[in-house]
């Protein structure tokens, strides 16, 4: 069953016309999400025609199909992974058994939560890219904000369906809070507070996709291992869609990266600011804003209702299986950092009760590759320059460097030292505002703003000059 129906109201590979309780639940929801769509949804362009993709099917190969549509028309739908019937929990006290088609009684609580809090970041990223729209650096870049939308959009769907197909009341209820909750809203804000800030401007926006995307990506990940096998299946298919967000991210602060290190060249200095371009320090500082605030996302790296997720078989690692451990967890150690007395050292603890560290070491080392792209773009500009990653441990509001100021290279700080240097390590007002002036619309097809570069190539094997979005 991996053909997806687009016969009927909500496009779906569920057989949702067989559960008509299920069918009339989602469509009484469906109407709501078009109101949430049009008021909190991208700002503008609701009636231009935007070349999309649309899943078609979710097997391996060619699962997308690319047209252009109006978003309001975009088919959200229900989409899970194939099953496979001899799929076995994978980790935990459960290890080996049979995976659970239903929601047991003892963990649906907790299970709730995990769909909550994931289902909750989808539209809250929309609503924070929502005006981006109208200082877009090119139409294709328009297109790919526009994809990354909906597919926040069907994300929210993916999330929704679980809630209502297997929570009752409670999960309709929750399904309604969904679009009741809104990012930044000072009465009803979204659950976490990366998702609650503002998305101001395009460099924000590649940096968004690329690090805090990333942590929805091992966020998903670690659920796909889930014993609830609906949510695995959910997920694994999210993760799909999720690599072209990546990809975005990845590929926009190259961009940028290429046109600074040409401007540096054209004008012989560092400060290309004067120019119409963003200066290498600035992306520094960018970079350890949104790399810190995204590693706040996976919890405090000592955590017992992560431990218990693990053990009850509810959320896992990402790729699991590649760990070289026992995946019980629950007679080994691990080390993790804290401090003591103003300097950094280590703790040993049960591996259970830090397995959010494993899963955010696995994202530091999956952002490491992009700095390693982005730092080749600039040697082979011959800029004698790298970028970095800061410390786990700057910046931090969550775990355990929360009370503490680390710099950028892992020392222990002073408030004074915080205070003197903050602007050297963190984006300042104006440099924002800076960042903020270049934003000027560009939206002549193949045209660029002069503070990114091109992509190499165009979407979906259309050129870069395509009419990605027919204004
Ligand atoms: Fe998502
Ligand atoms: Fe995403």
């Amino acid at each position: 069953m991996t053909a997806i129906d687009y016969s009927s109201r909500i496009p779906n590979n569920v057989d949702l016309a067989s559960d008509r309780r299920l069918q009339r639940a989602l469509e009484n929801w469906q109407p709501r999400f078009a109101d949430w769509w049009s008021e909190m949804g991208p700002a503008g362009f609701q009636t231009n025609e935007v070349y999309l993709r649309t899943a078609v099917d979710v097997g391996q190969e060619g699962w997308a199909h690319f047209d252009h549509v109006a978003m309001p028309d975009y088919r959200w739908g229900i989409f899970l992974s194939e099953a496979d019937p001899e799929r076995r929990i994978g980790f935990g006290e459960m290890k080996g058994q049979e995976v659970w088609q239903e929601v047991p009684g003892e963990f649906r609580t907790d299970l709730r939560r995990l769909i909550v809090v994931q289902g909750d970041t989808e539209p809250a990223s929309v609503e924070q890219q929502r005006l981006l729209g109208k200082t877009a650096p090119s139409l294709y870049d328009l297109r790919n904000l526009f994809q990354v939308n909906v597919e926040e959009g069907r994300h929210l769907w993916a999330m929704v369906y679980l809630l209502h197909g297997y929570f009752g009341r409670d999960g309709r209820d929750e399904a309604d809070a969904m679009l009741e909750r809104h990012a930044g809203d000072p009465d009803h804000p979204r659950i976490l507070g990366a998702f609650n800030e503002e998305t101001p401007d395009w460099l924000s926006f590649f940096m968004f996709t690329y690090f805090t995307d990333r942590d929805g990506k091992y966020q998903l990940g670690a659920l796909r291992e889930s014993a609830f096998d609906p949510l695995s299946r959910t997920c694994d298919f999210m993760l799909k869609e999720e690599a072209h967000h990546m990809f975005v991210g990845a590929s926009g602060v190259g961009r940028v990266v290429q046109r600074t290190a040409e401007l540096m060249k054209e004008h012989n200095t560092d400060d290309i600011a004067r120019f119409g371009g963003v200066n290498l320090d600035t992306l520094q500082r960018y970079i350890n804003f949104h790399y810190s605030v995204s590693v706040d996302l996976f919890g405090s790296e000592r955590s017992t209702n992560a431990a218990n997720y693990y053990a009850a078989g509810l959320k896992g690692r990402f790729n699991e299986a590649d760990y070289d451990d026992d995946h019980v967890l629950d007679d080994t150690d691990d080390t993790y950092l804290v401090v003591h007395d103003g300097k950094i050292t280590t703790e040993t603890l049960s591996s259970r009760t830090l397995v959010n560290q494993q899963l955010r070491d696995g994202y530091a080392e999956d952002c490491a590759k992009g700095l390693r792209r982005w730092n080749r773009i600039l040697a082979e500009a011959d800029v004698d320059a790298e970028l970095s990653l800061p410390h786990q441990g700057f910046h931090r509001a969550v775990g355990s460097f929360a009370d503490h100021h680390v710099s950028p290279d892992g020392r222990v700080v002073s408030d004074d030292e915080w205070a003197a240097n903050e602007g050297e390590w963190l984006p300042t007002d104006d440099e924002r505002a800076h960042i903020g002036s270049l934003m000027k619309p560009q939206l002549e097809p193949g045209k660029m703003a002069g503070w990114i570069a091109p992509p190499s190539r165009g979407i979906n094997t259309q050129p870069v000059d395509y009419d990605y979005v027919r204004l």
